[in-house]
């Protein structure tokens, strides 16, 4: 009896053996092909995908993959990319998101970075705190982590004034109404009553 457990043991990771050096090639593979990919995008996102101010790329290291995915798609079949200038810049770049293997490997590439540990303040008397938290870290998360089970994306590392631009847009519905995600984002944007909020709000998460 024992020796038959045995021998099934030793059969199952025998045949899982294989299949599993199989995959992390395969993914070593896309990791390095997405890399070559991702030095086009780094001009703008930054050489470590961090983002860049300056040029209001967005970071995209630490991002959630299915949101990534998303928001890659959704600029290479033009839902995303007419909200202003800046959207209109990477509109310019979707020729390169078309083909869904390489935005696979872009994903998986993005995926091997590593980011920074996220540290909320212990600011719960603080306004633009408890707004956040209230209106927000639901879904987004206490740390602005994001949520893959709600689809939320990772908003630490943003800089305040992109934050401030998507808020303006879903509330205006320039952005969001292609998907149910962005319509969700929609409902919440509306929650934010005046443009001090958003300011507020978009100035507590770029702190995280
Ligand atoms: C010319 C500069 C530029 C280049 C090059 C560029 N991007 Fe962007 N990207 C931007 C800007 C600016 C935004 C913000 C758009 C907005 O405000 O709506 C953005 C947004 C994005 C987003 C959405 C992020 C989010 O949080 O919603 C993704 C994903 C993305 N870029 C991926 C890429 C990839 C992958 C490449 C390379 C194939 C690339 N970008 C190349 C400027 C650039
Ligand atoms: C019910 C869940 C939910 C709540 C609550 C919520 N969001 Fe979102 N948020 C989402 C989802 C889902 C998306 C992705 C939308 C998309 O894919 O178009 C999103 C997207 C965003 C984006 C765009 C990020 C990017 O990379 O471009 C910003 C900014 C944002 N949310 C800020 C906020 C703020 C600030 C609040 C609080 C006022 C908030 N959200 C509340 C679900 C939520």
């Amino acid at each position: 009896m024992i020796k038959r457990l045995f021998l099934s043991g030793l059969v199952a990771s025998l045949m899982s053996g294989p299949v599993y050096a199989q995959d992390s090639t395969q993914n070593a593979k896309s990791i390095e092909q997405g890399k070559q990919l991702f030095q086009t995008c780094a001009s703008c996102h930054g050489t470590e995908a961090q983002g860049q101010k300056a040029l209001g790329a967005p970071p995209l290291a630490g991002q959630l993959p299915s949101y990534l995915e998303r928001a890659m798609a959704e600029f290479a079949n033009g839902q995303r990319g007419q909200e202003d200038q800046h959207a209109q810049q990477m509109s310019a770049m979707s020729g390169l998101l078309q083909n869904s293997d390489q935005r696979k490997a872009i994903i998986d590439y993005l995926g091997s970075l590593s980011t920074r540990d996220i540290q909320v303040p212990n600011r719960s008397s603080d306004a633009a705190y408890r707004l956040y938290q209230a209106n927000c870290g639901g879904c987004h998360g206490v740390k602005a982590e994001g949520n893959k089970a709600l689809n939320s994306p990772r908003l630490a590392g943003m800089d305040a004034s992109y934050l401030q631009r998507q808020l303006e847009h879903f509330k205006s519905g320039k952005r969001g109404a292609s998907s149910r995600y962005g319509k969700q984002m929609q409902m919440m944007a509306n929650t934010l009553k005046s443009a001090d909020d958003i300011a507020l709000v978009s100035k507590f998460i770029s702190t995280l």
